[in-house]
């Protein structure tokens, strides 16, 4: 099967999936959205109001940050692939709960099979703590790892060369500070391929 078609499929599994109970009270799922030969692949933690509305990733406020983010290195959405932890809203933002993300996450490693991204930048702590687990990284505090970069063997069919774990962008929003942290790592992101 063509990589276009196997990422269309996982799309109409999300679209259709009632694995957890997040499916009774989400608008729409939000499977995830850039380019099929990203070379850098963001994790974010999962939609928000405007998403869940929307049906596509970061676009309210953090994804507002995002944008400029990847402008400050020349990148636009579409040069990269943007995916959540989990796919559909949890119910006032609240926090993933473990069950919602091992329902969820089997969407989550397909994507990152299909794209074979050479960078997966991780958004927040709950991206960090998935993919850190999953590639067998010893997780740390955010404010010890961000902007370093942590090289991976393939596991598991997935090919990633490079770790880079981000703060989300959502602080930036509620702490200006941070958004001088994003952009630093930003530069880090945009030399680690
Ligand atoms: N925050 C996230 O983690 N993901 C989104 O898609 C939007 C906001
Ligand atoms: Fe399915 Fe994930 Fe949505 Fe739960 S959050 S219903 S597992 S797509």
């Amino acid at each position: 099967m063509r990589r276009e078609e196997e990422l269309e499929r996982i799309e109409q599994s999300i679209k259709a999936c009632k694995r957890c109970e997040l499916w009774k009270t989400r608008t729409n799922p939000v499977a995830g959205a850039g380019s099929l030969s990203a070379r850098i692949l963001f994790v974010g933690e999962a939609p928000g109001y405007y998403e869940d509305l929307k049906g596509e990733p970061f676009v309210g406020k953090a994804g507002k940050v995002l944008d400029e983010l990847l402008a400050s290195i020349e990148l636009q959405r579409n040069d990269v692939y943007i995916a959540n932890v989990l796919k559909c809203r949890p119910p006032g933002n609240r926090n993933p709960a473990t069950e919602e993300i091992r329902a969820c996450t089997p969407y989550l490693d397909a994507q990152l099979e299909i794209i074979q991204p050479e960078i997966i930048a991780t958004l927040g702590n709950f991206s960090l703590a998935y993919i850190f687990d999953k590639f067998g990284l010893k997780k740390d505090k955010i404010s010890r790892i961000h902007g370093k970069v942590f090289t991976v063997s393939t596991i598991a069919g997935i090919k990633i060369k490079k770790i880079i774990p981000l703060y989300h962008p959502a602080v930036a929003t509620y702490n200006p500070n941070m958004k001088g942290a994003l952009i630093e790592d930003f530069k880090v992101l945009k030399k680690g391929f």
